[in-house]
């Protein structure tokens, strides 16, 4: 079966919905994160990879809101100034927030919104459509923001509007994302590496959606800012947990209470994993990344406690069938398994992984591959 791309579908929507087409159609993508996780908002670095699923943004001028989106089929006005929920309609009312404040933003709009990504499964669907949203918006009002400006854009939408706690990574690889290259972005600094990533990966999704603004997610935030203020009585001029070093980890767990050492342990080993992980990837040893892969997922399982028994499953299993590693990616608790695996075993090996996951869990998980691809772009309208 083809899919039909976000862009085409956001387009047929906007014909069935206004009777006319759209002036601008924009895409961004999903992300799979490969390493660097919780790092971006304790100042570390992230390696995440544009994937091929994406959100389109269809826009057309109009003196008033009027939005509709795949998701749910409803047409409906929206008040971009009232108070904010949390429904798709919030992103995008923040979005258009804060591109007014660049003089970016048109006066109203009609607006149609589709996706191929799946929705709150850690694959960053909020930073796919506050992206897109963005491009289509600013270049409706007649104004080209670059990649940078369009991440800071959907980035304080979702933050500062919307009030979701979550770091720049989603947004930045989603604006800045390139065919065939991972991103190390060292949130610390803003400085962006491009690393050439061309094997396939495999999402494997748990089926269970994560909640990026509740629970476990904000917890963690909660107990590393706790941490940094501990560790400052010892380390005065520390600016983030990230900044910590391997061999400060004896004298950090003396000090911080559990489980506050465990999560500033997670936060300094993935630090270090993520850079060494980078390096790996540029001199194409993929069995190397996998092993990082797998640390990672150890990490975030017994120091952050961010997985879930359904993740595990997946990452042992697949690592038994030859996998060079796999691991849970983006926020934890639900979500996706990102797996690499050496071209020659990946049929059986996903065959089998969804046939274990089956027996145990009673249900089949969704899996599909994706390749690194360009991040947020206009697209031309489709007939
Ligand atoms: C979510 C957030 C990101 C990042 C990850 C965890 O995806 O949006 O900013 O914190 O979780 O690495």
């Amino acid at each position: 079966m083809t899919r039909l791309s976000s862009a085409r579908l956001a387009t047929s929507l906007f014909d069935s919905t206004f009777s006319a087409r759209p002036v601008v159609v924009a895409t961004a993508p999903g992300r799979v994160n490969l390493l660097g996780e919780h790092t971006d908002y304790n100042g570390g670095p992230v390696l995440p990879v544009a994937i091929e699923r994406r959100t389109a943004v269809a826009a057309g001028s109009a003196d008033d809101w009027i939005v509709a989106s795949t998701m749910d089929g409803k047409m409906r006005g929206i008040d971009v100034d009232a108070p904010l929920g949390k429904s798709w309609t919030a992103y995008l009312a923040g979005v258009v927030r804060e591109l007014r404040k660049l003089g970016a933003a048109p006066n109203g709009a009609h607006v149609t919104v589709a996706t191929t990504l799946p929705i709150g499964a850690g694959l960053s669907s909020s930073a796919a459509l506050t992206v897109a949203a963005a491009k289509a918006l600013s270049l409706l009002a007649g104004r080209r923001l670059t990649p940078p400006q369009l991440a800071e854009v959907a980035f304080r939408a979702e933050h500062d509007q919307v009030g979701v706690r979550c770091g720049r990574m989603d947004q930045t690889v989603a604006a800045q994302g390139e065919r065939g290259t991972a991103l190390l972005f060292e949130t610390a600094t803003g400085a962006i590496r491009r690393v050439p990533f061309t094997a396939r990966l495999w999402v494997v999704d748990t089926g269970l959606p994560h909640r990026l603004a509740a629970g476990g997610y904000n917890q963690r935030r909660r107990e590393c800012e706790e941490a940094l203020a501990l560790c400052r009585e010892w380390r005065p001029d520390l600016a983030f947990l990230a900044q910590l070093e391997p061999d400060d980890v004896p004298e950090m767990d003396r000090r911080l209470p559990s489980p506050l050492a465990a999560r500033v342990r997670h936060v300094v080993a993935e630090t270090a994993r993520t850079r060494i992980a980078a390096a790996a990837l540029a001199a194409g040893d993929l069995a190397r990344l996998g092993e990082l892969l797998v640390a990672g997922h150890q990490s975030l399982r017994t120091d952050f406690q961010s997985t879930i028994p359904e993740a595990d499953y997946i990452v042992e299993t697949a690592v038994e069938l030859g996998a060079y590693g796999a691991r849970l990616t983006g926020a934890g608790w639900g979500g996706a398994v990102v797996v690499l695996a050496p071209t020659d075993r990946e049929a059986r090996l996903v065959a089998e992984v969804a046939r274990g996951f089956r027996d145990r869990f009673g249900r089949a998980p969704e899996i599909w591959s994706t390749r690194a691809t360009s991040g947020v772009r206009r697209e031309s309208v489709p007939v």
